[in-house]
C-alpha cells in the first residue's frame, strides 16, 4: 500500500482496530449528506467553500486557545470572504483528525553526537511522535485510538463553542487588524482593506438590525471537519453503515481527502474512497494527466453525482498557466461533476539558505490569483480554497504586510510538518482574494 507505515506488532494493531471499531462515531450520516448538499450547490457557483487549518494537528496542541483561535480565523476569513463573494460560505476545518501525514521519505537521517542516525520519518501523531528518538519514531498503534479521543475531544469544544456563539468575533472591531499599519502596505491597499472592513462591519450591524435570524442565516456558524484519509485501518474502522441509509459512511469526518502521493488510480486509497458516501477532495498536482483525473471521477464517483468530489488543485504559482487548464478541459469535456478548490500552499514550498521550509505570501496570492483567472477563462466556478493556517502570530511563511522575512523564521517556527500562515496573514490572503472574487474574478 502507498505510504503504508510498518508497524511492528500486528496484534496491537487488531487490537487498536477492534477498539476504534467499538467507538462511538465522531460524526454522523446526516451530517454528512448536508454537506454533501452544500458542496453541491457551491459546484453550482452558489456557495463557496473555505476549507483550512494545521498542516499536521499535534496531540499537545489539543488545547482550549489553540482550537478558539483556529475556529476565530476561519470565521472571520468566512465573513471577509462572504463579503467579497456574496455567497455564503461553506467551512470546513482541517481539524479534528489532521493527525496523518505522508512524508517524502521513510527515513530521516540526522547527525546525533557526531554520528549518523537514521529513523522512521515521523508520520503524523497517529502513527508515531515527533522526537528524533528511536523510541519515539517507532510506529505505535495505540497512537490511533488517542488520535480518535484527541479529534473527539476538539470536535466536542467545537461543537460548545458553535453552539454556544462566539458573537464578539463576528466584528471587526475585534479582529487584529495592525497589519493596515505597516509601512510595507501600499496606501491605495491600505485604503482599500479598511474600507471593506468598515463595509463590512455596516452590513453586520445592518443584518444585526433585522433581528439575530437574518445574521444567523447569513453567516450561519457552521463548522464541518476534515482529514486526509491516509490510514485505512484508521479510517476504516469507523466507517459503517447506518439505520435507513444505503451505503457506507466514514464517520471520523465530513470530508477527508485523498493526498497527491495516494492518490493511484489502482491504489487502496482510492479503493477504499470509491466505498465510502461522503464528499470527498482528492489532491490534484502539477504532473496529473487530464485522463488521469477524468478516470479518477469516474471511478471515484460512477454515478457523475453533484456534492461527492472536490479536485483540490495545488499546482505551485508558476505551474497554473501549464498545467491547470488542460486538467480543468479535460474534466469539462467529459461533463464530470465536481467542485474545483484551489490549495495554494502545497504547490509553494521553498528551502530557505539555512535549511527552513518556508512558503512566500506572494507565490500563495498568485497561485489563487491564477487559478481565479483559468476558471474564469474557461467558464468554471472556482467554488473553494484550501489553506494551511493558524490562529497562532507564528513566523513560518514569508511576507504579507505585516512582514515576516527569512531573518524572522527563527522567531516562532511551530509546524512539525509544513510552514502556515498565521492569523495576520491568513486575513490579509483573505481581503485579497475577496478583492479578486469580489471583481468577478
Ligand atoms: C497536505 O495537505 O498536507 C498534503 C500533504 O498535501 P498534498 O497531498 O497535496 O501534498
Ligand atoms: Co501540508
Amino acid at each position: 500500500m502507498q505510504h503504508a507505515v510498518a508497524y511492528d506488532d500486528p496484534a496491537a494493531v487488531d487490537a487498536a482496530v477492534k477498539d476504534l471499531r467499538r467507538l462511538p462515531p465522531l460524526v454522523t450520516s446526516w451530517e454528512i449528506e448536508r454537506l454533501r448538499s452544500l458542496i453541491a450547490e457551491a459546484q453550482e457557483g452558489k456557495r463557496f467553500v473555505l476549507q483550512g487549518g494545521d498542516c499536521a494537528e499535534t496531540l499537545a496542541d489539543c488545547r482550549s486557545e489553540t482550537i478558539t483561535n483556529k475556529l476565530k480565523i476561519l470565521l472571520q476569513m468566512s465573513l471577509v470572504l462572504v463579503h467579497g463573494v456574496k455567497k455564503p460560505v461553506v467551512r470546513i476545518g482541517r481539524f479534528a483528525g489532521q493527525y496523518a501525514k505522508p512524508r517524502s521519505s521513510a527515513t530521516e537521517t540526522r547527525e546525533v553526537n557526531g554520528q549518523k542516525v537514521t529513523l522512521p520519518s515521523y508520520f503524523g501523531d497517529l502513527f508515531n511522535s515527533a522526537e528524533f528518538t528511536a523510541a519515539a519514531r517507532r510506529p505505535d498503534p495505540a497512537l490511533m485510538v488517542r488520535g480518535y479521543k484527541h479529534s473527539a475531544l476538539t470536535l466536542n469544544f467545537i461543537r460548545s463553542l458553535v453552539d454556544g456563539g462566539f458573537a464578539d468575533l463576528h466584528h471587526p472591531e475585534y479582529w487584529d487588524l495592525s497589519f493596515f499599519a505597516h509601512a510595507s502596505l501600499s496606501p491605495s491597499l491600505r485604503e482599500e482593506y479598511q474600507r471593506m472592513t468598515a463595509n463590512l462591519a455596516d452590513g453586520l450591524r445592518f443584518m444585526e438590525a433585522l433581528g439575530e435570524k437574518a445574521v444567523d442565516d447569513l453567516t450561519r456558524v457552521e463548522f464541518f471537519t476534515s482529514h486526509e484519509g491516509l490510514s485505512l485501518d484508521y479510517e476504516s474502522a469507523q466507517t459503517r453503515t447506518v439505520p435507513r441509509r444505503a451505503g457506507h459512511y466514514n464517520l471520523s469526518t465530513h470530508f477527508p481527502w485523498i493526498g497527491e502521493r495516494t492518490r493511484s488510480l489502482d491504489g487502496a486509497h482510492v479503493e477504499f474512497f470509491r466505498g465510502i458516501r461522503n464528499p470527498i477532495g482528492i489532491k490534484i498536482g502539477p504532473k496529473a494527466a487530464g485522463d488521469e483525473v477524468v478516470a479518477l471521477c469516474e471511478r471515484l464517483n460512477p454515478g457523475n453525482e453533484s456534492g461527492r468530489l472536490a479536485l483540490i488543485c495545488r499546482m505551485g504559482a508558476a505551474n497554473v498557466a501549464a498545467n491547470l487548464p488542460r486538467i480543468v478541459e479535460s474534466v469539462q469535456k467529459a461533463g464530470k461533476k465536481v467542485l474545483w478548490m484551489c490549495d495554494p500552499m502545497h504547490g509553494n514550498q521553498t528551502t530557505t539558505s539555512t535549511g527552513i521550509k518556508t512558503r512566500s505570501f506572494d507565490a500563495i496570492c498568485s497561485e489563487l490569483e491564477a487559478s481565479c483567472d483559468v476558471h474564469k477563462k474557461l467558464g468554471t466556478v472556482l467554488g473553494g480554497v484550501h489553506f494551511e493556517l493558524t490562529g497562532e502570530d507564528v513566523t513560518e511563511c514569508v511576507g504579507g504586510a505585516a512582514g515576516v522575512t527569512e531573518a524572522d523564521l527563527s522567531t516562532n517556527y511551530v509546524s512539525l510538518c509544513d510552514p502556515r500562515l498565521n492569523y495576520q496573514q491568513s486575513l490579509e490572503m483573505t481581503f485579497l482574494l475577496s478583492r479578486k472574487l469580489g471583481r468577478g474574478n
